[in-house]
């Protein structure tokens, strides 16, 4: 399929740069979802780097079985079909990495700006400008293929908000995107090609060495430190983020609590 204008650059962008991620670029103006493109193209021996791109999804998903859902050409959905070793122990810690290469393209897009954060796991969150609750603008799901105990390819897929004005009621609070945030930029080419070169850098470095290189960048963007946290079994107060990417909770007792993985509330779990 061609490529809208918007990406039209991007493949030669990303040979200027010298990456292996988004070649081939693969565009659809409608697909299901475009992680099961690339887990597809992952069965049917698709080369490190293919990338999926689509305006719109009729079943995008997200974390924890969740439906993901963009009108269409409102947002950024791509998917990343990696072939990279990886003990299975750090599977986590990728997800955790591409959350941070999300963000990265997320506050460059917004010029540098700090009020991009990363929630815990791998969400992208921004910070409101009046000290407004933080919304969440972009989200990351990360699957993988085993064969024989070993990962045989991973699938990194990330949904930016890019010029999504109006969100459906119960999103209403608690979204928002890359126009609303005032980008001067809204252009998904120029996201695109920024959250490639992150994902090169971030994910297949934790592949290799962990995340002891990200972790400094990581604690520092991590929205959820300070803050009173509720997990429905232990509340208590964000210490951020260890070097092996657990969540830090002090409980109301007092004990350090190190979460590996689920869900987090910012104030009270809604019960
Ligand atoms: C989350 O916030 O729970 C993760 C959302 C991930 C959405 C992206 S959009 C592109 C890719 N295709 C999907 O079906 N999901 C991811």
């Amino acid at each position: 399929m061609t490529l809208p204008p918007d990406l039209e650059d991007v493949p030669a962008r990303v040979r200027a740069l010298g990456l292996a991620l988004g070649n081939p670029l693969v565009f659809h103006p409608e697909t299901a979802s475009t992680n099961d493109l690339a887990k597809e193209a992952g069965k049917s021996g698709a080369p490190h780097g293919t990338t999926f791109v689509a305006d719109a999804q009729t079943h995008g998903r997200g974390r924890q079985g969740r439906a993901w859902t963009a009108a269409p050409g409102e947002a950024l959905l791509v998917s990343v079909l990696f072939r990279t070793p990886c003990p299975l122990a750090r599977l986590p810690l990728l997800s955790l990495a591409a959350g941070l290469a999300a963000r990265d393209a997320v506050a460059l897009a917004l010029g540098d700006d700090p009020r991009a954060l990363v929630k815990w796991p791998n969400d992208v969150w921004v910070r409101g400008a009046n000290g407004e609750g933080p919304r969440k603008i972009a989200g990351v799901l990360v699957e993988s293929t085993l064969v024989g105990g070993r990962v045989e390819s991973l699938v990194v897929g990330v949904g930016i908000n890019v010029v999504t004005s109006d969100f459906p009621d119960e999103l209403h609070a608690r979204a928002t995107s890359l126009a609303l945030e005032g980008a001067r930029s809204v252009c998904r080419g120029d996201l695109l090609v920024a959250l490639l070169e992150g994902l090169e850098r971030d994910v297949l470095r934790t592949a290799v060495h962990g995340l002891a290189p990200l972790h400094e960048r990581l604690a520092r963007a991590c929205a959820l430190t300070g803050k009173r946290l509720d997990t429905g079994e232990l509340s208590g107060t964000c210490e951020g983020i260890d070097a092996e990417g657990r969540l830090l909770l002090r409980g109301d007792d007092g004990v350090l609590a190190r979460l590996v993985s689920g869900e987090v509330h910012v104030g009270a779990v809604p019960r």
